[in-house]
């Protein structure tokens, strides 16, 4: 038998069996049972996530013999058609090569006619959105009157551009992107069932680089297995992929968190001359900080974080040791870096100006810090100031979509109003409930939904404003609401904490006789030098005597 590639040999043959779209095979196997079959789906999703194969799978079963079932037997003439392609009543269109109105005419004749043979005359019809304007007002009338026994199933990789009026005669689907974890499990049992063996960072590797398409992935797999043969290993994954490998971003992490140049210089070094680009080293350095951000805000969940097992427990570690404005700051430099390499001539000077502005950002962080217990006009001694990190350090601009805010919304209804889209958020994506978690606040106004996060949350902010996580608020909102709403993500100035009375300055009388003169200095130079502040100043400044304290005259 000739050899079939992985994407073809494991798409999946019934509703079950279908990865991560599990609302909508609810939904399809709901109407089938109950005999509610709509006349026209829309399946919109990402390129690789399910939709022709769901639709395929939805066919079989209106058509199999023992149907309408959702369960297809997959055996009979009907269902075994459908899967190689070849069915009569189950017509294929790739909207892309078949745009014109000559086309959609030609379909609109044969929706006339009876099945041949089986029950329904099934219409798929992908990448609707490529249709001329003519053809889609021709399949619009197709739609307004269509005859009882045809039902259409199309699909696009781009619902924006599918008119309104078609979309408003459809029953829509949204198929969203596969997550890590479930491209990763999928993975593992089909190198199991082809008895390949594969190491788990190769295939963490493998499913980070298919962004959420589960078609790209098997490919990714299929390539590795062709390439190794049945023992597959990181390194060759990695380099196949040309990506930088686990250990060496973590050792590059590592070197800027230790705000250790000279140590990130010579890892770059080591990467450029492994023959990665300076590119590539930026944008998985961005994977690897969001990875630590995101197990600093969603903790242990591995659910929500793209690393294998194994690694966790070190991204745990190194996580503890940065605040989320520490993450955010990285991000900005890398996110910048990464637009300076376009197109530039000195790749590697951008690449190592930026992760040298990393380690100084780093650095910067810990003065601002101190800067700001200082300005808080407490003196080493008194009682530690309610928070340490005091007023909002001067960050650099932040990305367009936050904008600085600072109104109060009415505290009862603002928190109601997230407790409930928190909820409706997390029955789709536990990932974007769990960053929305760390708002402060939601409310309503007219047609718009303002959520508002404190300056500490940041990075929770930032990784919400993403398209596809907008989208996904949105959609909860609006279902909520009973009307779309247009979601903005505001980071809001931390509130001062409430004025408290300064603390007594005057010490109570006493009859106790004063320790003599060096006695007092010696304990004073003591408790300054035992000072935390003093001694970030210290650590920041790289003091390496100790210092001596003197009273000033
Ligand atoms: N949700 C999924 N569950 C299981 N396999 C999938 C899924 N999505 C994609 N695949 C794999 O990728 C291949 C292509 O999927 P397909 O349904 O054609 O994607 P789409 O039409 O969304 O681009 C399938 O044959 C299957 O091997
Ligand atoms: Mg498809
Ligand atoms: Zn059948």
């Amino acid at each position: 038998m000739s050899y079939q590639v992985l994407a073809r040999k494991w798409r999946p043959q019934t509703f079950a069996e279908i990865v991560g779209q599990g609302a909508t095979a609810e939904t399809l196997k709901n109407a089938i049972s109950q005999n509610r079959i709509a006349h026209a789906y829309l399946f919109a999703g990402a390129r690789g996530v399910g939709k022709t194969t769901t639709a395929r799978i939805l066919a079989k079963a209106l058509n199999c013999r023992q149907g309408p079932t959702v369960n297809p037997c997959n055996d009979c003439a009907a269902c075994r058609e459908v899967t190689s392609g070849q069915s009569i009543d189950v017509l294929e269109i790739d909207a892309a090569s078949n745009r014109g109105i000559d086309e959609i005419r030609e379909l609109r004749e044969s929706v006339r006619y009876r099945p041949a043979r089986d029950r329904y005359k099934i219409f798929i019809i992908d990448e609707v959105h490529m249709l001329t304007t003519e053809a889609f007002n021709a399949l619009l009338k197709t739609l307004e009157e269509p005859p009882a026994h045809v039902v259409f199933i199309l699909a696009t990789t781009e619902l924006h551009k599918v008119p309104g009026t078609i979309l408003s005669r459809c029953q829509h689907f949204n198929f969203r992107a596969i997550s890590y974890r479930e491209i990763f499990e999928r993975l593992e049992l089909i190198a199991g069932e082809e008895q390949v063996r594969i190491e788990e960072r190769a295939l963490s590797a493998i499913a980070r680089a298919s962004e959420g398409s589960l078609r790209d992935a098997e490919s990714l797999l299929d390539q590795a297995i062709s390439l190794c043969g049945e023992e597959v290993k990181e390194e060759q994954v990695r380099d196949l992929l040309g990506v930088v490998p686990q250990q060496l971003l973590e050792d590059v992490a590592g070197a800027v968190i230790a705000r250790d140049s000279k140590r990130v210089l010579a890892l770059v070094d080591q990467v450029l001359t492994s023959g990665r680009n300076p590119q590539q080293l930026v944008r998985e350095l961005m994977g690897h900080f969001r990875n630590l951000l995101m197990v600093k805000i969603a903790g242990k969940d591995p659910q929500l974080v793209a690393v294998p097992a194994e690694d966790l427990a070190r991204l745990q570690t190194v996580s503890a040791q940065l605040s989320e404005e520490d993450v955010t700051r990285f991000f900005q430099i890398l996110v910048a870096t990464d637009g300076e390499l376009r197109g530039s001539f000195h790749p590697r000077l951008h690449l190592e100006l930026g992760l040298v502005r990393m380690v100084q950002a780093r650095r910067l962080a810990a003065l601002e810090e101190l800067l700001a217990a200082f300005s808080g006009d407490t003196l080493p001694g008194k009682p530690e100031p309610p928070a340490m990190a005091g007023p909002p350090r001067s960050d650099p601009a932040p990305p367009s979509a936050i904008v600085q805010d600072s109104s109060p919304p009415s505290r009862a209804a603002a928190t109601t109003c997230l407790d409930g889209i928190l909820a409706a958020v997390s029955n789709e994506s536990p990932m974007v409930a769990s960053m929305l978690g760390h708002a402060r606040d939601a409310t309503v106004a007219g047609d718009s939904l303002r959520v508002r996060f404190a300056t500490g949350r940041r990075g929770s902010c930032e990784l919400l404003q993403s398209p596809e996580n907008l989208e996904v608020i949105a959609r909860a909102s609006a279902r909520l609401e009973g009307r779309p709403l247009k979601v903005t993500l505001l980071v809001v100035e931390d509130q001062p904490p409430p004025e408290a009375p300064p603390p007594a300055e005057v010490p109570p009388p006493t009859e106790v006789m004063p320790p003599p003169e060096d006695e007092i200095e010696r304990q004073e130079s003591k408790r300054i030098l035992e000072d935390k502040r003093v001694q970030s100043f210290l650590e920041v400044f790289q003091v390496q005597d100790k210092p001596e304290v003197r009273k000033l005259k």
